[in-house]
């Protein structure tokens, strides 16, 4: 008897790199071309005229394949509820797994969402694809292609390795640094970090810190922190300033005292 495997409909979640269309790979290239459309969110508004991730968004989605873009405006989202922070992006999640149901639902054929990126880092793609398979209205199979996180380019364009050898990185929000440093983690990434955390840091820190990697308008900085405080603050706000829009990421590290790498140690 022979079983001939009946193709469902596909939802793909692919990421896209952190800023630059070259950073798309050429799987996550040939997974946009065979999808009948994008579903992208909108977060445009009053408060922000330009949706410039959407605008690249749009640019990938029409370099490779010219795949329509299906639009969804961004539920809105409580910044306010400091006490119930989990609870206000549990609610916003909800909402959003309402909005591209309701998409999913109206038009035919397999969809993608075009991740920052890659989907494993601070973003609650998987989390939401999943909440619309569970509410059971559509129908459908989800995979993920891995896209180049800006932490990797961070750590590429710095031309380092994130830890030492045999050591461990963690990877952290900005709003849970100072948490971080407290309980003794002393090789730390930041993502997520609107205010530059990092800068209220006492103590003996190394920062290698990116701005806006893999544009035209790419920053660095590294050194001592307490050498480089001014400096970070400075390229933030002109990086900001100059592009309409600043995302950044850094390594923190307490020098700590140099391990002789042990013979069969390959990392
Ligand atoms: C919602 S998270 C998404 C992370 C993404 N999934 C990734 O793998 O890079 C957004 C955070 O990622 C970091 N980020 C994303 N793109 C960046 C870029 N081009 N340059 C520097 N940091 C970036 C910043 O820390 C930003 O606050």
């Amino acid at each position: 008897m022979t079983v001939r495997r009946v193709h469902s409909r596909r939802v793909r979640i692919i990421g896209i790199g952190s800023g630059h269309p070259d950073q798309v790979t050429h799987e996550a290239a040939a997974a946009l071309r065979g999808v009948a459309f994008v579903i992208a969110a909108d977060k445009a508004g009053p408060d922000q005229p330009r949706d410039r991730l959407l605008e690249a968004r749009e640019e990938i989605a029409r370099r490779y394949g010219d795949v329509p873009v299906i639009k969804v405006s961004d539920p809105e989202r409580d910044r306010d509820d400091v006490v119930d922070y989990r609870g206000a992006v549990r609610d916003w999640h909800e909402a959003r797994v309402a909005a591209y149901e309701a998409v999913l639902v109206a038009h035919e054929g397999d969809a993608a969402f075009l991740v920052w990126g890659d989907p494993a880092f601070y973003d609650s793609t998987i989390r939401i694809v999943e909440g619309i398979q569970r509410r059971g209205r559509v129908s459908f199979e989800y995979d993920v292609i891995p896209g180049i996180s800006s932490v990797q380019v961070l750590a590429a364009r710095h031309r380092i390795v994130l830890h030492e050898v045999g050591q461990p990185i963690l990877i952290t929000t900005g709003r849970r640094l100072s948490e971080a440093v407290d309980q003794g983690h002393d090789n730390i990434v930041v993502m997520l970090d609107g205010n530059l955390a990092c800068v209220e840091l006492e103590g003996e820190w190394q920062i290698w810190w990116g701005a806006n990697l893999g544009t035209a308008d790419e920053r660095l900085v590294s050194g001592r922190l307490a050498d480089v405080r001014d400096e970070l603050r400075v390229q933030r706000d002109t990086a900001k300033g100059t592009s309409g829009w600043v995302m950044d990421t850094y390594l923190l590290r307490r020098p700590v005292p140099q391990v002789v790498a042990a013979s069969g140690d390959n990392d």
